[in-house]
């Protein structure tokens, strides 16, 4: 039985005190919930406010993206030991909004997730097709390809508390969802890339979440899935009831 993970992906949403305001109405909404994990995921400039916070609940706290290097002359970036040296134990990486945006490519998402998992970090890794891909009939090219470059040269034993989030890319803050047996389709595909990779009993472990309007609405038909495995939440993350409602599908 793999636990589901429930995470919130607050991208660039809430100040300090906003993050308070969120997590002082949230912690009793989930307090003694231990059948999921939880995991939110709010801005940098939020991770140490959360971090206090949520200490002495089962909450996990991560950030939304990580630098490959140690340290350096990298302005702008954070690195895996910083986010580890105040208590983030997760991080979400190759989200399509910074591949889309920011220019992380399937190459840099394979350097940043072989630098979380050096560190200890559990990695969220995101994959997804574009619309058009969709379309086209590539979508089980594209997450063929994303997954074994994301994967390449990275061992079982450390790639160990990888999770991999399937976010169709035309569902994100769309409103538009995945139906569940599409997401089951694409987790299963996934599941083998994984299993090329790392094994079959790895792959059998792996936990996938499916992103992409993820709603109170939706979550239980999506979460009943057998080979969904949790959620990667945007938009109605950022409310406690709705998130909570989520975790509680
Ligand atoms: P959404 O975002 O729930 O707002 O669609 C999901 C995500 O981008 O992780």
């Amino acid at each position: 039985m793999r636990k589901k993970l429930i995470a919130a992906n607050w991208k660039m949403y809430k100040n300090p005190a906003q993050t308070k305001e969120f997590f002082r109405d949230f912690i009793p909404l989930v307090a003694g919930h231990d059948r999921d994990e939880i995991v939110v995921c709010p801005p940098y400039i939020d991770l140490h406010s959360a971090l206090e916070l949520i200490n002495g609940t089962q909450i996990s706290v991560g950030a939304q993206d990580v630098y490959w290097k140690d340290e350096g002359a990298f302005t702008g970036e954070i690195a895996p030991a910083m986010l580890t040296a105040i208590g983030c134990t997760h991080v979400i990486i190759g989200h399509s909004e910074r591949r889309q945006y920011f220019g992380e490519t399937d190459d840099t998402v394979n350097l940043k997730l072989k630098a979380a998992l050096e560190h200890g970090l559990t990695p969220i890794a995101c994959v997804g097709e574009v619309l058009e891909e969709r379309e086209a009939g590539l979508t089980e090219d594209v997450l063929r390809r994303q997954c074994m470059r994301a994967f390449s040269s990275i061992s079982a034993r450390k790639a160990s508390k990888l999770v991999v989030a399937y976010e169709p890319v035309w569902a994100i803050g769309t409103g538009k969802t995945a139906t569940p047996g599409m997401a089951a389709d694409a987790h299963v595909l996934i599941r083998g890339e994984a299993a090329k990779a790392f094994g079959e009993a790895f792959a059998e472990a792996l936990r996938i979440l499916y992103g992409g309007s993820v709603k109170p609405e939706n979550a239980t038909a999506l979460m009943s899935e057998e080979e969904i495995d949790g959620a990667l939440v945007g938009g109605a993350s950022l409310d406690p009831k709705s998130f909570a409602a989520i975790v509680k599908y």
